[in-house]
């Protein structure tokens, strides 16, 4: 009678070590991840630059819009950005990060965008830390909602939403300053 409790026992043992742990996944402790905390929700406001003009923009097209489709909506266009995002409305004030990613005209009969693009901080403890945003963008909205859908560093597990609203645009030289408030939840 022990002996078959104890080969019941070892039997248990060996299928949950089989179930819980193996080569390809394990269980980890959130205190080694330092993830054990409270997550926190963080407001953050700064100024995006599309710079499309002058001799260092910040904003180039690399798919041009196809000529025989609608020249008002440029549906099909991509541009590629390294754009500054600073503490204030002007160029001139504090960077905190730069917005890398692209956008494209995604929708036939309006301006609407595909926004996908990486936050990247250099402010503070955040210098490093990335937020992730990918969502839809239709320009002449007076606030454009797109989701945050991760991030890096400081910004491991981010969720939150982002709402751009565009602050002034020079119809001329295309260039664009939107102000944008990224609420996130993070560690
Ligand atoms: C082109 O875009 C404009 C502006 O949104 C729209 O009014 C027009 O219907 C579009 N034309 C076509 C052919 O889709
Ligand atoms: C951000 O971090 C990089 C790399 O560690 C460093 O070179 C840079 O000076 C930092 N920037 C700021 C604004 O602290």
């Amino acid at each position: 009678m022990p002996s078959q409790t104890f080969l019941t026992f070892f039997f248990f043992l060996l299928l949950s070590f089989n179930t819980i742990t193996s080569d390809f996944v394990r269980p980890i402790d959130r205190k080694l991840f330092d993830l054990h905390k409270k997550e926190k929700l963080s407001h953050f406001k700064f100024y995006w630059h599309d710079i499309l003009s002058g001799k260092n923009p910040s904003s180039i097209t690399v798919v041009p819009p196809p000529l025989k489709l609608n020249t008002t909506t440029a549906f099909g266009s991509v541009r590629m950005i390294d754009n500054p995002l600073t503490l204030g409305p002007e160029l001139s004030s504090k960077l905190v990060g730069k917005s890398q990613g692209f956008y494209a005209s995604a929708c036939q009969d309006q301006i609407g965008l595909l926004m996908a693009m990486n936050l990247a901080f250099i402010e503070g403890k955040y210098n490093g830390s990335s937020i992730t945003i990918l969502g839809r963008n239709s320009v002449y909205d007076k606030v454009r909602e797109m989701p945050v859908i991760g991030g890096s560093g400081l910004f491991r597990f981010a969720r939150g939403y982002a709402q751009a609203t565009t602050y002034s645009f020079d119809l001329k030289s295309g260039d664009a300053v939107v102000e944008y408030n990224v609420y996130v939840f993070h560690y």
